[in-house]
This record gives C-alpha cells, sequence and structure tokens, in this order.
C-alpha cells in the first residue's frame, strides 16, 4: 500500500471498528480502504445483521485481520476475550450506526459481541448513524442521540440526500472521507489544533452551613457541549465545571469544583488560555457560611445570612493584566431585551463576544436540549434559529476556528 496519503493523526492507530446491520454497510470496505491509506489499523467486529448487508470475508480482506462476529465463539473468547478486544484500540467507531444499534447503546444492552464491546470499552466512541429519514426524524431516534452525546459519544454525521429506500432527507451515512476527517480532527488534526481553551460550565453551589447551599437551574448541558465541540475541533480543552450531572466530556480535561470562588482559582491555575468561554451560571453572591448546622428554633430569630458579593470570572478573564485569552466569550441569559442587555454586559465586561439567549420560563432553555441565541461581537447581531445545544456548540467553535484562521480579527 503507497504511504503518499499516511497522516500524521491516523497513522499508527488502531480503530476498533462495529459494523451495524444497515444498507450503508457496503460503504465499510471503503471506509476501512481509506483508513488503512493513511496508516491506521482497522479491527471489524460486525453486528449479526451486518453480515447480512456486507460479508465477513470481504471486511477480512480488506483490513488483513480477523473479523469477529459472535460474542460466544469460543475460540475466539480463548484467544482474545471482549473485554480485551475493546480495549487494545485508540477509538470505536459505529459505522453504520442503525436505529436499533443506537437504541442498544443507550440502554446499555450487551446481547452480542458488538454491544458488549461497545459496553466494556474505555476507549472514545464515535457513531455514523445511517437509516431512513423516518426513523432518524423519530423523537425515539432523536431521544437516542441526545442521550449518546450526553454520555459522550460523538457523531459525525448523518447527511442529507436521497437514500436507499427511495425517500430524501436526513439519515445518509457520513461519506467515508467524512468520517476520516472526523477521525483526524478527534486525534488532533483540526483547525484548532495547537490552542488552549478554557471553558467554564455548570452552576455554583454556594454553602450556607454543612449541608445547605444556593444552587441555580443550570444543567451544564452548553457548556459541556462547547467544550466536547472546541475539542473535536482539535483545541486542548480545560472544562472547569461545576456540579452537575453530566459525564466528562471525552477528551477534556476536565476540573471539578463547587463554589464561585473554587471556579475562579480553577480559570487562574489553568492559564494560559487562547480561548476562555464562560458558559457558567456563576452565584452572584456567596454566603458567609455557618460552620455548624443552623438549627431551627422555636421562638428564636430567623438566621440572618450574610451575603458576599462573588468575583466576576468572565470579566476578571476580560480584564486579566498578564494573561489575558485571545478571545474571550460570556453568555447572558436575559428573559426580556435580549440584544439590549446583551451588548451592554459585553461592554461592561470587556470581553470579544457575547453569547446571548433568552431564558424566560416560556422558552425551557434552562436544563433543556434546545437553544436559540444571538451573537453580540464588534459586528451587528446575529441571531441563530433555534437548534440543539450540541449544534450551538459546534457552530461556536467553528466560528471560534474562522476567527483565528484570519488572524483573529
Ligand atoms: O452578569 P451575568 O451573570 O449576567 O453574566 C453572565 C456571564 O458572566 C456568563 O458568561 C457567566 O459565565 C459570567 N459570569 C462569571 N462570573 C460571575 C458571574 C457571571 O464568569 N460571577
Amino acid at each position: 500500500m503507497g504511504d503518499e496519503t499516511v497522516s500524521a493523526a491516523l497513522a499508527g492507530k488502531r480503530v476498533l471498528l462495529v459494523v451495524g446491520g444497515g444498507i450503508a454497510a457496503v460503504k465499510v470496505p471503503d471506509l476501512i480502504r481509506r483508513l488503512r491509506e493513511r496508516g491506521a489499523s482497522v479491527c471489524p467486529v460486525m453486528t449479526r445483521a451486518a453480515a447480512e448487508f456486507v460479508t465477513p470475508l470481504a471486511l477480512s480482506a480488506l483490513s488483513e485481520e480477523k473479523v469477529f462476529t459472535e460474542l460466544f465463539d469460543l475460540t475466539d473468547e480463548a484467544e482474545m476475550g471482549h473485554i480485551q478486544l475493546s480495549r487494545q484500540a485508540d477509538i470505536v467507531v459505529v459505522a453504520p450506526a442503525t436505529a436499533n444499534l443506537m437504541a442498544r447503546m443507550v440502554s446499555g444492552m450487551a446481547d452480542e459481541l458488538a454491544t458488549t464491546v461497545l459496553m466494556a470499552t474505555d476507549k472514545p466512541v464515535m457513531i455514523a448513524p445511517a437509516m431512513n429519514v423516518r426513523m432518524w426524524l423519530h423523537p425515539a431516534t432523536q431521544r437516542n442521540l441526545a442521550q449518546l452525546q450526553a454520555d459522550g459519544v460523538s457523531v459525525v454525521g448523518p447527511n442529507e440526500g436521497s437514500m436507499a429506500c427511495g425517500e430524501f432527507g436526513p439519515g445518509r451515512m457520513a461519506e467515508p472521507m467524512e468520517i476520516v476527517a472526523a477521525l483526524e480532527r478527534h486525534f488532533g488534526q483540526g483547525p484548532l489544533k495547537g490552542l488552549h481553551a478554557l471553558v467554564t460550565s455548570g452552576p455554583t453551589h454556594e454553602p450556607i452551613d454543612p449541608v445547605r447551599y444556593i444552587a441555580n437551574r443550570s444543567s451544564g448541558k452548553q457548556g459541556h457541549a462547547i467544550a466536547a465541540a472546541l475539542r473535536s475541533l482539535g483545541a486542548r480543552v480545560t472544562l472547569v465545571s461545576g456540579p452537575t450531572a453530566l459525564a466528562d466530556p471525552v477528551g477534556v480535561d476536565v476540573v471539578r469544583v463547587e463554589t464561585a470562588l473554587q471556579m475562579r482559582d480553577a480559570c487562574e491555575s489553568a492559564l494560559p488560555a487562547d480561548i476562555a468561554i464562560c458558559a457558567a451560571a456563576v452565584a452572584d453572591w456567596r454566603v458567609d457560611a455557618a460552620g455548624q448546622k443552623l438549627k431551627k428554633q422555636a421562638g428564636q430569630a430567623l438566621p440572618d445570612l450574610k451575603l458576599a458579593e462573588n468575583p466576576d470570572i468572565l470579566a476578571g478573564l476580560s480584564g486579566h493584566a498578564q494573561q489575558r485569552p485571545r478571545l474571550v466569550i460570556g453568555f447572558a441569559a436575559e428573559t426580556q431585551n435580549v440584544v439590549e442587555y446583551a451588548t451592554a454586559k459585553r461592554a461592561k465586561k470587556s470581553c470579544d463576544w457575547i453569547v446571548a439567549n433568552d431564558v424566560s420560563p416560556a422558552t425551557g432553555t434552562f436544563g433543556g436540549d434546545r437553544n436559540a441565541v444571538t451573537l453580540i461581537s464588534a459586528a451587528e447581531p446575529e441571531s441563530w434559529p433555534p437548534m440543539a445545544k450540541t449544534e450551538v456548540a459546534e457552530r461556536l467553535a467553528e466560528r471560534v476556528a474562522w476567527y483565528f484562521g484570519h488572524g483573529g480579527e
């Protein structure tokens, strides 16, 4: 095999390729060929259904490896257990990821070798969904997609176009070269390669006493998605996160904190950074916390909570005397006059861009999966249509890449 296409990102990398049972499996031989051209090795694992669309022999010939198909193949279990199989790769790629396979991944099923490997792996997982447009748009699939992303799975595609079933719309598996490009970005060859991004996410908890605290409704979904999107464009990412129920984004350095003061200190320690994106909902005030649990006592005065103002982390980074990141981005959660208030906030906090969003209860932004934002920069405000928080994150990361690609203007 010629080495003129060897890619720095993929050379020597081992891809465990889980092949699902859909017609898009016919693109898998080409995917294997292109990965191998770039110096990666590919170990195919087929679901039972996949073998209906492409033969194990074809994948074995192209990968020059044994193709794994069944969980209870005793010879294979003796030679290589499924745990070992799942661990010896640098990444697990699921292509095509059918609606059924995505649902099984979400439920944690281990009903055959392919799903067992996906459960047992400790490596990043990337899926390339492929299915009929109705199946893709079905709320169950969209729920499963959101859950997989929340679990740290990265997604490439699907594309829009005409489908094998004769319908038109989103659901076509990403082309082999698009999957290759996503893998190259994953392995650090994206446009943000060499840059360090600092992201804050989630709420802060401000203790009142050892058992109580003041908090807010931030889920951290938007900030975590931004960290993942910057990472997938090749940045080194430090995510400073308040308490959330979210999994750590794959490949991101996560610093977990509770209070605003801890978040400020963690951000300071993470400098220098080229990019800072403050998506955390930092509490404005902290309480002069009691050392002991406050007691409710009949007839006694109510406890007097003394508040102190928390440092503004965003303003601190924007005005940093020695180590101001080249691009500082804040969020403005408003319930009215969004653009006007956000524009004033950009000036007040001396940040470069503000991502403004309407968090009035009717929008369901807080805790929800979707967001409608307006980007406020030195140029005209730019309103983006409502979209998934993951898409807001990807679009913002693309804008950041564009900014650095144009000399930071
Ligand atoms: O002032 P306000 O809280 O509306 O500003 C929101 C923006 O400022 C967000 O980007 C948030 O992460 C950041 N912020 C901060 N530290 C604070 C308060 C807000 O970084 N103490």
